[in-house]
């Protein structure tokens, strides 16, 4: 990620946790919507989305909506953070088609809509931290990708899953900068595509994810770099050797394929023992594999942790 000097960031915790937890209200009367285009989310706007309540509570206040919908990394809409909440409004979320291919024995491609009722959606706030050492929380609302995965069922040979997302110009500009080899790609080893705590979002805050965010899907995996999160998915392949993954092509001895969060392996040019968290003044400590080592450690022991970044 080119390295910028952060914006002026002005906390409004409270205006927006109040809003957060008057959000059913907030969602009958509409103002969910007036905001959310506000925020630049695009034509088709914010819209509600059914729910199951959140099932792994955490102890942390939810960063407010202002700040994860406009202060963002989406390099098809720009390089700076405010760039995606101005820009983003061109990309067209819907109707959009996700292609699932490769090594499985159900490929197939199908719409957004009928994606997002093919699976109950349920809320996960979860601690996001971004490799240049600034975090979040993040009230996601979608699916677990393992649901998708257990659909799809992959033969005995996949043993990775690759993600592209869209490639048009058109829609996102930044894509005529070759700042990245496009379209942005990710990967995952099996059993971490597999893993609980991965998410298929479409979602924050109870409504569609505002487009800035990654809509209409877009992966979240909590114990590791946000540049694994990858945003606006077209295609998920199952695949048997490891993916090429967008900045881990751009820069190999910054980015890892594993972009495990782990405080104890510095980034060349900065330390990543502690974060900003986004609308707090003091750092905190960054833990390892971002807190969520109890349901992730397993899966990489054996391997040199300095190789896990
Ligand atoms: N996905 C695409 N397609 N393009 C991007 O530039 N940036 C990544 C990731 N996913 C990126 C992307 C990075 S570096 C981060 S930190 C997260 O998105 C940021 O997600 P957020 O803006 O929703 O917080």
């Amino acid at each position: 990620m080119l390295i910028r000097s952060a914006p002026d960031l002005k906390d409004c915790d409270v205006t927006d946790e109040g809003l957060y937890l008057r959000r059913r209200e907030f969602i009958t009367a509409g103002t969910a919507l007036g905001a959310a285009l506000a925020l630049g989310a695009g034509e088709a706007g914010a819209a509600p989305l059914a729910h199951s309540p959140n099932k792994m509570p955490i102890d942390e206040k939810p960063t407010p909506l202002k700040d994860i919908a406009g202060y963002n990394n989406f390099y098809e809409f720009g390089t700076n953070k405010d760039d995606p909440a101005a820009h983003a409004g061109t990309l067209r979320a819907r109707p959009w088609t996700v292609t699932v291919d490769g090594l499985c024995k159900k490929p197939g491609r199908i719409a957004i809509d009928d994606l997002v009722k093919r699976f109950p959606l349920e809320e996960r706030i979860y601690r996001m931290r971004c490799v240049e050492a600034w975090s979040m929380v993040i009230p996601w609302v979608g699916f677990p990708l393992a649901s998708l995965i257990g659909q799809a069922e992959p033969t005995g040979q996949a043993r990775y899953v690759a993600f592209e997302t869209l490639y048009d110009p058109q829609q996102m500009p930044g894509q005529r900068d070759r700042v990245i080899d496009w379209p942005y790609r990710e990967g995952l080893r099996m059993d971490e595509a597999m893993n609980p705590l991965a998410l298929l979002a479409v979602g924050l805050y109870g409504e569609t994810l505002p487009n800035q965010d990654g809509a209409p899907i877009r992966l979240v995996t909590p114990w590791k770099y946000g540049f694994k999160g990858i945003k606006s998915i077209v295609r998920i392949s199952f695949v048997a050797s490891p993916p090429k993954t967008s900045w881990n092509l751009l820069a190999p001895n910054e980015y890892g394929f594993y972009g495990n969060v782990n405080p104890e392996v510095d980034h060349p040019r900065w330390s990543q023992a502690s974060e900003r968290r986004i609308g707090e003044f003091f750092r905190r400590k960054t833990l390892p594999f971002n807190g969520y080592g109890e349901q992730v450690a397993a899966m990489y022991r054996g391997m040199d942790p300095a190789k896990l970044f």
